[in-house]
């Protein structure tokens, strides 16, 4: 079997036993005690390729965020390795070496009102950017930039000089891509960008997303749990179960033969347009297990319809089953019929 992690030039992310566990602590007379550990991402080994859209899904709590954190380097790991671009981004020491990180790679929010400062007009919050990583820019040059941003993410000049809380949802999202934009990164890391949307602006933000993608060839993790928005966007989809990458495999094969029970269920509940037509859907029992006491083995065995005795005593690997599909299951099933 061959394993997932194979460096190569062509590689701009590079995770290597990556884990963050968050202590849980309960709160006595004297002190506070240590109980135990939240897995919110463990173990994980990726290589993001350079100018792909990996679409990361997974139920809620599973550990997207945490993951595209960790990998940005906004919160430390627990243990393993984040190598961006030839670096390792956890061994940055000098002021100058994270902000050079902090141009490569940006985040893009759920909800962008939380990250845009109200106090600042749209201009203002762009042109700090520049203030930070561009000193060399005069303030002509500043608005000039500023201006062809906002224009690029579909909002005019007079939006410069608006606050945050004057815009919509959908305008709220472009003033924060514009924003991610002005330090000319290469990887972007979008944290559910739409899902706080109506449907029909999701479309226009996808769209705009992969504009900005073709202009200036970037890289992006786009997180969603919503696999209906990801499979149309990604190269390459991974799914995360309890803190771990459970399946991985291109976008149309991940779709039309997904061998994870788990994937297998997620598909099974994407809506389908058209109401007269009838489709397999796949109950999972039981509830997720606990991220702090996981179960023995497979940690999606208190869930899956195919454990066997094996799913409770060994932990799956995960695995390449066809060339660019990796699963951690041991009885990866084949689908007779087509879920979607
Ligand atoms: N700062 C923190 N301190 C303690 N626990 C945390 C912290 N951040 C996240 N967690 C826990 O880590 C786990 C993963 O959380 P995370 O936010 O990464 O999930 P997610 O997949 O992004 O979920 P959602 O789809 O709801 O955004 C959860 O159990 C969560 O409670
Ligand atoms: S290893 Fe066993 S319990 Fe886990 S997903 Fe596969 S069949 Fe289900
Ligand atoms: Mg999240």
């Amino acid at each position: 079997m061959v394993t997932i992690t194979q460096s190569s030039d062509n590689n701009l992310l590079e995770l290597r036993n990556l884990s963050k566990l968050f202590p849980i602590y309960v709160k006595g007379v004297v002190r506070k005690t240590l109980i135990g550990y939240i897995h919110a991402v463990d173990d994980v080994s990726l290589d993001i390729k350079k100018g792909e859209i990996f679409g990361l899904v997974g139920e809620s709590g599973c550990g997207k965020t945490t993951l595209g954190r960790v990998i940005l380097n906004l919160l430390p790991k627990t243990k393993g390795e984040v190598t961006f671009d030839g670096s390792k981004i956890h061994e940055l020491k000098s002021r100058k070496e994270e902000l050079w990180f902090r141009k490569q790679a940006q985040l893009i929010f759920q909800d962008p009102y939380l990250s845009l400062n109200p106090r600042l007009t749209v201009s203002g919050i762009i042109e700090e950017v520049f203030i930070i990583h561009n000193r060399g820019m005069t303030k002509k040059e500043r608005r000039e930039r500023v201006n062809q941003l906002l224009n690029l993410c579909g909002l005019e000049d007079y939006h410069a000089l608006r606050y945050p809380h004057e815009f919509s949802g959908g305008q709220r999202q472009r003033i924060g891509i514009a924003r991610a934009l002005a330090v000319e990164p290469q990887l972007i890391v979008a944290d559910e960008p739409v899902s706080a949307l109506d449907v029909a602006v999701q479309a226009q933000i996808l769209n705009l997303l992969k504009d900005i993608k073709k202009r200036f060839n970037l890289t992006y993790i786009f997180i969603a749990h919503d696999l209906s928005v990801v499979r149309h966007i990604s190269d390459r989809i991974a799914v995360m179960y309890l803190g771990r990458i459970v399946e991985l495999a291109p976008a149309e094969e991940f779709v039309s033969k997904p061998r994870h029970p788990y994937t297998q269920a997620l598909i099974a509940a994407i809506p389908i347009p058209d109401p007269t037509k009838d489709r397999k859907r796949i109950i999972l029992i039981g509830d997720v297990a606990s991220p702090i006491n996981l179960p023995s083995g497979c940690r999606f065995r208190t869930r899956c319809n195919f454990a066997k005795q094996k799913c409770s005593e060994e932990e799956p690997k995960f695995e390449e089953i066809t060339p660019g599909h990796f699963v951690a299951c041991h009885f990866p099933v084949e689908l007779t019929e087509s879920l979607i």
